[in-house]
């Protein structure tokens, strides 16, 4: 079994350039299905865009990864059922379904996969795509779906701004005859990449500061895209300096991306100093505390951030607050930061973190994605040797992620044998 073994106490120093954001590169894989060549850049290398690859590949594509360039040719595509096993390895597989319906008229998929973080339910992707005009059945755990006429156009009012839901949209509506409008709709940086990506294949989407305008049915061609930099890798790498009392700077960061977590970082004594294109963090010795964050739809603070800016809070002069207001069981990592010594109390989605001097070793566990990296900030905090297992999760969204530490300077490494899926 695959650990990470971390002694913690090195304070990080130096600097390293982000990865493409996971987040980007998943929905703008699916909708490579409608382009007929894709070259895209700054693609990270990971288990979930490889499962996306692998989706892309049974629907008749072609794959080839060079270094972060992945070329797809959708030249051929054909209509194929994507396999179940693929459809569960991560949440935005759903996003084929929108991608599917536009290629073909048609899709079977199984529902999608992805970090336990609640019930998360596919509702309004399948309200959004109904309202355009597909036929939608559930059965045995697929989702059947058809067109008997073209897609239509449509004004679509989201109940809350889902990012999927608006991407799934998005994508359909490209195909659409007429003008879509989506109201309410999410407005991360990941679905202006989307968008980018889909204009530059020749779709027409506008976004405006509260609906998203598609005009669709245009010819789509082939398109080079460039993904945005991560902007969770970022968060990530900012609370592991923030914890370690460090000093990083980060290339390729986009200020607009973190506007909501540069102010807590600050109020926890960080000087912070944005450039043109990179973003440098000092931590003060000794953090302190956020008096309350609270995850937020772009542009407030982000549920992804939630975890690890929990991990660097553990050790601050004093107690900080924390609100999920996204997901509804997004708190699985404090058990294991509990083993690691922190003071955590949890009142449904309210979490109360009462700083303590110093976290010592531990043999944790990763929970899910972000749980899992808030283990390895605490780890390279904590006094002593940890030990992380269950490091699928952690794959699942930082590519080169030991190295890049070890470049600013933490004791890390991997030991034990891969167990899990192949990368493309
Ligand atoms: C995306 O998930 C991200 N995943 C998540 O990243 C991120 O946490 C989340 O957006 C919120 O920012 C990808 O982009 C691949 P949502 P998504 O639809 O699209 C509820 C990470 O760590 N909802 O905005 O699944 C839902 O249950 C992750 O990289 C419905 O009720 O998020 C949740 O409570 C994991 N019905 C809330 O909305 C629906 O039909 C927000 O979900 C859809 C969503």
């Amino acid at each position: 079994m695959e650990r990470l073994i971390i002694k913690g106490g090195n304070r990080l120093s130096g600097e390293i350039t982000l990865q493409g954001a996971k987040n980007s590169a998943l929905p703008i894989l699916a909708a490579a299905l409608l382009g007929k060549k894709t070259v895209l850049h700054n693609c990270p290398n990971l288990s979930d865009v490889s499962a996306a690859c692998n989706i892309l590949e049974t629907l008749g594509c072609t794959v080839m990864r060079q270094g972060t360039t992945l070329f797809i040719d959708a030249g051929n595509a054909k209509y194929n059922d994507p396999p179940e096993h693929l459809m569960r390895e991560m949440r935005s597989s759903i996003l084929f379904l929108g991608a599917m319906l536009a290629g073909f008229g048609k899709a079977r998929v199984s529902f999608p996969g992805g970090c336990e973080l609640g019930a998360r339910p596919v509702d309004m992707h399948i309200e959004g795509l109904r309202k355009l005009g597909a036929l939608i059945e559930e059965d045995h755990g697929f989702l059947s779906c058809r067109v008997e006429k073209p897609l239509c156009g449509c004004e679509i009012t989201l109940p809350f701004p889902s990012v999927g839901a608006t991407e799934n949209i998005m994508i359909a509506a490209t195909a659409a005859k007429g003008c879509t409008v989506i109201r309410n709709a999410a407005r991360e940086p990941e679905i202006a990449d989307l968008a980018e990506f889909l204009n530059g294949c020749g779709a027409y989407i506008c976004l405006n500061s509260d609906e998203i305008i598609i005009e669709g049915a245009r010819p789509l061609h082939s398109c080079e895209h460039t993904v945005i930099p991560d902007r969770i890798e970022a968060a990530t790498f900012l609370c592991a300096a923030a914890a370690t009392g460090g000093d990083i700077t980060l290339k390729s960061a986009r200020k607009n991306d973190v506007v909501s977590m540069i102010p807590v970082l600050e109020e926890m004594g960080c000087i912070i100093n944005c450039g043109e294109s990179e973003l440098s963090l000092k931590a003060p010795k000794r953090l302190l505390p956020a008096k309350i964050i609270k995850t937020m739809p772009y542009p407030g603070f982000p549920t992804d951030a939630q975890a690890v800016f929990m991990a660097a809070l553990c050790t601050a002069q004093g107690s900080s607050m924390m609100v999920e207001n996204i997901f509804e069981a997004r708190y699985k990592h404090v058990g294991e930061l509990m083993r690691m010594g922190a003071k955590i109390h949890i009142s449904d989605r309210v979490a109360v973190i009462d700083g303590i001097d110093r976290l010592h070793s531990a043999s944790v566990q990763c929970t899910d994605l972000r749980g899992g990296a808030a283990l390895v900030v605490a780890a390279l905090a904590a006094e002593g040797e940890s030990v992380i297992t269950s490091l699928r999760h952690i794959d699942r969204g930082y590519d080169l992620f030991e190295q890049k530490l070890r470049l600013l300077g933490a004791d890390i490494k991997r030991e034990g044998a891969k167990t899990d899926g192949k990368k493309i």
